[in-house]
């Protein structure tokens, strides 16, 4: 897995898969998107970042349907969401697969029994078949086959982090939503994750759509980046959006650690970035 590459831009003229117009959201007098839009091409690995409580999440739940924004359309593959009757909505969400920021997994389930709901409730399938279809996607995560009997509390973190992945693989989904897949992570088991997910995205022909605070994730893993300030979202591929002079943007990109992780991960967008010196003095607490 040591040749793994962010996936290649897609072809001018690609229509996106997901298609976010125009959306609000608030939480009383809170305001927490004012018209973002926000496009994800096929095949690619598009990372969200934003400060702490820019708005990544509840982005991921309007995305999915979970919260109904107060304007704004959501297209998955072409299809308006909230035009949709429960059946259709049923189908489409079939087609992607999420690991949650939170409670990535039932904790009275073992391993195998989190991957096997999500099939069981979509297909009528014998027990022996949904058992080797569930130890079929815990060993493409890369966990030993004896993880499958264990509960989540009997796991490493980065075990946990794998075993939600085999679940959100669970129907074989084209498109995958990560919230934070590599929070509390060491960096070794982190850059672990992030190969499998290299690996996963090229062998399955995923498209991924992640949300992290990791630098080095990004760097290694994606190849356009949807960054959330001012309550709206400005995309760009990685190495267009290291130069766009937003102080948020600069700070997140060209901070201390920003610095030596562009260097030693991605020289292409340090050849293409802007002369430094245009950070600002805070940009929260995006980099951690
Ligand atoms: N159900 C809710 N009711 C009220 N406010 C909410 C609700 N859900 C989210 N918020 C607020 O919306 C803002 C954005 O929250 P969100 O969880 O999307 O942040 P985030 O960008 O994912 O942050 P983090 O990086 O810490 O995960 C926060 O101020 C949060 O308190
Ligand atoms: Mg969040």
């Amino acid at each position: 897995m040591a040749d793994l590459h962010p996936p290649p831009p897609c072809p001018p003229g690609t229509e996106p898969l997901v298609a976010v117009r125009g959306i609000v959201n608030s939480f009383g007098a809170q305001v927490v998107h004012d018209g973002l839009d926000m496009d994800v091409m096929p095949g690619e690995i598009f990372g969200i970042v934003g400060g702490s409580g820019s708005g990544k999440s509840v982005l991921l739940n309007t995305i999915l349907g979970l919260r109904t924004p107060q304007a704004g359309q959501v297209r998955l593959e072409g299809r308006d969401l909230t035009k949709l009757g429960p059946a259709e909505l049923r189908a489409v969400k079939r087609r992607y697969g999420v690991t949650f920021q939170h409670g990535a997994l039932f904790t009275a389930f073992t391993v195998a029994e989190n991957v096997k709901l999500p099939i069981a409730e979509s297909l009528a399938l014998p027990e022996d078949v949904l058992d080797g279809l569930a130890h079929q996607k815990i060993r493409l995560v890369g966990l030993p086959a004896e993880a499958a009997h264990k509960y989540p509390s009997q796991l490493s973190g980065g075990m946990v982090k794998r075993a939600a992945l085999a679940r959100a693989l669970a129907l074989d989904p084209p498109l995958l939503f990560l919230d934070e897949p590599t929070a509390g992570l060491d960096p070794i088991a982190a850059s672990a994750f992030d190969e499998l997910l290299l690996y996963l995205q090229r062998s399955l022909r995923l498209t991924v759509v992640m949300i992290t605070h990791d630098l080095d994730t990004i760097y290694r893993t994606c190849n356009r980046i949807g960054v959330i300030v001012d309550r709206r979202m400005i995309s760009d591929t990685l190495e267009n959006i290291v130069q766009n002079p937003h102080p948020w943007i600069q700070e997140y990109f060209h901070g201390e650690r920003g610095r030596v992780l562009e260097q030693a991960l991605r020289p292409s967008a340090v050849a293409h970035r802007a002369p430094s010196g245009t950070g600002a003095a805070s940009a929260g607490d995006g980099v951690r």
